[in-house]
C-alpha cells in the first residue's frame, strides 16, 4: 500500500455503496426484496447511487448487502462490465452501522481514497457534476450539506460564516443547524483505520459521525454545500420514496431526459460506446426505461 501521512494515496478513487439494512421504516414492502431494489418510477433505487458514483468518476465498486439480498443485487448488476465498470459484493450479517463499510471493506479499498454512498440516497443537480469534481480534488474528507425541515432525524453540521464545519453530530435533540449530512463521503486511505477505533454510540452503532470526527479535529473536513438547484432525497420511507417516485417521473415526462440512467452516464462518461449503449437499451423489452435508452441512441446517431 502506498499511502503517505496525509492519507493521500495515488489509486484512483473507489466506491462503496450500503445497502444493507432491515428497511424496517418501509414494512411489509421490504420483508421479500431489499429497500434498494424497490422501484423508484422506472429504475431500482440502487441505479441512483450507482449513477452519482459514475458521475465522481469512480469505476470500481463494492455492494455491501445483507446475506440473504446478495444475489438479487449480483442477478441485477452483475460483474459491472456492461456499464464498463468493476463491481463486487460483500455481505453485512448485522446492520452494525455505516462506519462497518471501511471495515468490511479495508481489503477492497487496500488503502485507496473512497467515496461511500448510501444505497437509499438519490442526488440530482445541475452542476452537481462540479461538486463531485470539486471533492475529489480535496484532501481529507469531504461531506455533502443539504438543509432539511427535520435536523434531528440526520447527522447535522454545524458551519461559520464561510461554510467552513464546527462541529458535527449524529441525530442530536438539539440541532444546532439545519445543515444535514447526506449520505455521500469522500473519504481519503485513512479511512479504514480511523473506522477500527470507533467504539458504538449510545444506539449501538459504530458511526459515520465518529469518523469525520476524526477529520474536523485535524482540520481536514471539508464540506460541500448543496443548496437551490439540487435534490437530495432518501428513499427510507413510504412517504420518500413515493415522493422520489414523483419527483422522477415529474422531470422525466417534461425534459425527455433521463434521471440518474447508469446506461447514459456509463456513455456519456466514456466507459461504454454507442453500439454497447444500444445493445444495452435493447435488452430492457418493451419498458419505458428501454425506449428512452433507444431515443437517447436515435438522438446520438442524429445530433451527436
Ligand atoms: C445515516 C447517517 C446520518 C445521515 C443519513 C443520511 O442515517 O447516520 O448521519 O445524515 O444517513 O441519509 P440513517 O439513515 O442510518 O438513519
Amino acid at each position: 500500500m502506498s499511502m503517505s501521512k496525509d492519507g493521500r494515496n495515488k489509486q484512483p478513487r473507489k466506491g462503496i455503496v450500503l445497502a444493507g439494512g432491515s428497511g424496517s421504516r418501509l414494512f411489509p414492502l421490504t420483508l421479500g426484496v431489499s429497500k434498494q431494489l424497490l422501484p423508484v418510477f422506472d429504475k431500482p433505487l440502487i441505479y441512483y447511487p450507482i449513477a452519482t458514483l459514475i458521475m465522481s468518476g469512480v469505476r470500481e465498486v463494492l455492494f455491501i448487502t445483507t446475506p440473504e439480498d446478495r444475489n438479487a443485487f449480483i442477478r441485477l448488476l452483475g460483474d459491472g462490465s456492461q456499464w464498463g465498470m468493476s463491481f463486487s459484493y460483500a455481505v453485512q450479517d448485522q446492520p452494525r452501522g455505516l462506519a462497518d463499510a471501511y471495515r468490511i471493506g479495508r481489503a477492497f479499498l487496500n488503502g485507496a481514497p473512497s467515496v461511500l454512498i448510501l444505497g437509499d440516497n438519490i442526488f440530482f443537480g445541475h452542476g452537481l457534476k462540479n461538486l463531485l469534481d470539486h471533492a475529489a480534488g480535496n484532501p481529507g474528507a469531504t461531506i455533502f450539506t443539504s438543509l432539511v425541515r427535520d435536523p434531528s432525524r440526520f447527522g447535522v453540521v454545524e458551519l461559520d460564516p464561510d461554510h467552513r464545519p464546527l462541529s458535527i453530530e449524529e441525530k442530536p435533540e438539539k440541532p444546532r443547524s439545519r445543515w444535514a449530512i447526506t449520505g455521500l463521503y469522500f473519504l481519503d486511505g485513512r479511512a479504514c483505520d480511523y473506522a477500527d477505533e470507533v467504539v458504538p454510540s449510545k444506539r449501538g452503532e459504530i458511526e459515520i459521525v465518529s469518523i469525520l470526527q476524526r477529520y474536523l479535529e485535524t482540520d481536514n473536513l471539508s464540506v460541500e454545500t448543496l443548496y437551490r438547484g439540487f435534490a437530495w432525497l432518501d428513499a427510507g420511507t413510504h412517504e420518500s420514496l413515493h415522493q422520489a417516485g414523483e419527483f422522477v417521473k415529474t422531470l422525466q415526462d417534461r425534459q425527455g431526459l433521463l434521471v440518474s440512467s447508469p446506461e447514459e452516464l456509463a456513455f456519456r462518461h466514456g466507459l461504454i460506446d454507442l453500439e454497447q449503449l444500444s445493445a444495452l437499451a435493447e435488452r430492457q423489452g418493451q419498458s419505458s426505461y428501454g425506449a428512452a435508452l433507444v431515443e437517447l441512441v436515435n438522438q446520438v446517431r442524429q445530433y451527436g
